[in-house]
């Protein structure tokens, strides 16, 4: 098993480049996810890790093992890594059967038959398509496809495993069984996962640390699923994570203050902000109250829609509009169902403090 490491990497296509001095390290035995808008270099940077191409400069690591540089004049050829590929279209032999298709690697690599079948047996049964080894592709659905895929990669015994949105094809149901299998593969075999998705659902479920990436190639924070889900370096991680309010703010007097009001936040953050100076504050719809007392802020209802278990309120508070949302049953319990251009109070419970250019880094909090 292994690191997989890239160091001062980038990729440019004629006059495209795609990414420039990228730093990646997967550690050894973790499931690491880069998540990132479409065309962003997710692919990219899978195809240069299992040697299908070269990097324009740096380095990668697979271990101790340099594998890739041009500078160096290294080219570990992609049979030569010990990598299973599952990408994005997992093109599975349409003319071979499943077991055809698992034991196919094997074959190439001449594999004596007993160990190459029991090999591709095991394989068959980790991920559960045990009984169907005799089916072509075409009778079998989508997601039996993809484990079809998965057994391919993972029966050389790689000790990495590249998945480029190995889900995207499947409804929302095999989707998550398949999320609980690749998790059961990795535990089981102790194998390093890099797995690629735009799917921020998926990278939080899956991932031991995650890389949040931006259209230009660069990383914006690499972090565990709960420290970029709760602590995003930057606006741009915040909103890339679910949906945000960022309502501009001004400081002065030791206080920050929501634009175009005179109404302070509590708990502003610990550093003294210079006067005058304008970011923004960011919190999710969740992490909202209202209130009846029209306190600590002050704002009105302009739109309300019920959603079954929850309530989606639009805010206005000065210029700004924010968007709260509030459980039906404790609202109830609480009389707290506000009507369209009704007073209310906006109480905060988790605000994060930004530079109002989502490009720089976070404000001290
Ligand atoms: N062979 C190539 N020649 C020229 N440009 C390329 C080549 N391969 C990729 N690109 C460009 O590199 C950029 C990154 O592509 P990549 O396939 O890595 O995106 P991605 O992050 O995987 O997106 P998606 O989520 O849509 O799969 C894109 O702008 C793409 O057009
Ligand atoms: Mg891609």
């Amino acid at each position: 098993m292994a690191d997989v490491r890239l160091e001062k990497v980038s990729k440019t296509y004629e006059k495209h480049t795609v990414f420039h001095d990228l730093d990646l390290t997967a550690y050894d035995g973790e499931c690491f996810t880069l998540l990132g808008p479409s065309g962003c270099g997710k692919t990219v940077i899978m195809r240069l890790i299992a040697g299908f191409e070269q990097p324009s400069s740096g380095s990668i690591f697979i271990g101790d093992t340099l594998v890739s540089s041009l500078e160096a004049g290294v080219h570990l050829p992609p049979e030569s890594r010990r990598i299973g590929v599952v990408f994005q279209d997992y093109a599975v032999w349409p003319h071979k059967t499943v077991f055809d298709n698992v034991i196919y690697p094997l074959r190439i690599q001449k594999i004596p038959k007993d160990e190459a079948v029991r090999r591709t047996n095991a394989a068959i049964e980790s991920v559960n398509l045990h009984g169907l080894e005799n089916r072509l592709p075409y009778q079998l659905s989508g997601g039996q496809q993809q484990r079809v895929a998965l057994a391919r990669a993972l029966v050389s015994n790689p000790g990495i495993m590249l998945l480029d949105e190995p889900l995207c094809n499947l409804d929302a149901n095999l989707r998550e069984e398949m999320r609980f299998e690749i998790k059961e593969l990795q535990r089981t075999t102790g194998v390093t996962i890099l797995y690629v998705t735009h799917d921020q659902e998926i990278a939080l479920a899956l991932s031991d640390r995650i890389a949040i990436m931006d259209d230009g190639g660069r990383i914006r924070q690499v972090g565990t699923p709960y420290e970029i889900f709760e602590n995003p370096s930057d606006s741009y991680v915040y909103l890339f994570m679910g949906v945000s309010n960022f309502i501009p703010v001004r400081a002065e007097n030791n206080q920050v203050y929501i634009e175009g009001t005179d109404q302070p936040l509590d708990d502003p953050p610990e550093d003294t902000m210079p006067a005058g100076r304008r970011f923004v504050a960011a919190c999710r719809p969740t992490d909202v109250e209202l209130t009846r007392n029209g306190a600590p802020v002050s704002g009105i209802v302009v739109r309300r829609n019920f959603l079954g278990p929850i309530i989606d309120y639009r805010v206005t508070i000065g210029g700004s509009e924010v968007r709260v949302q509030q459980g039906t049953r404790e609202a109830l319990e609480r009389n707290l169902i506000f009507d369209e251009g009704e007073p209310c109070g906006v109480r905060f419970l988790a605000l994060q403090w930004y530079d109002s250019d989502s490009s720089e880094e976070r404000v001290q909090a």
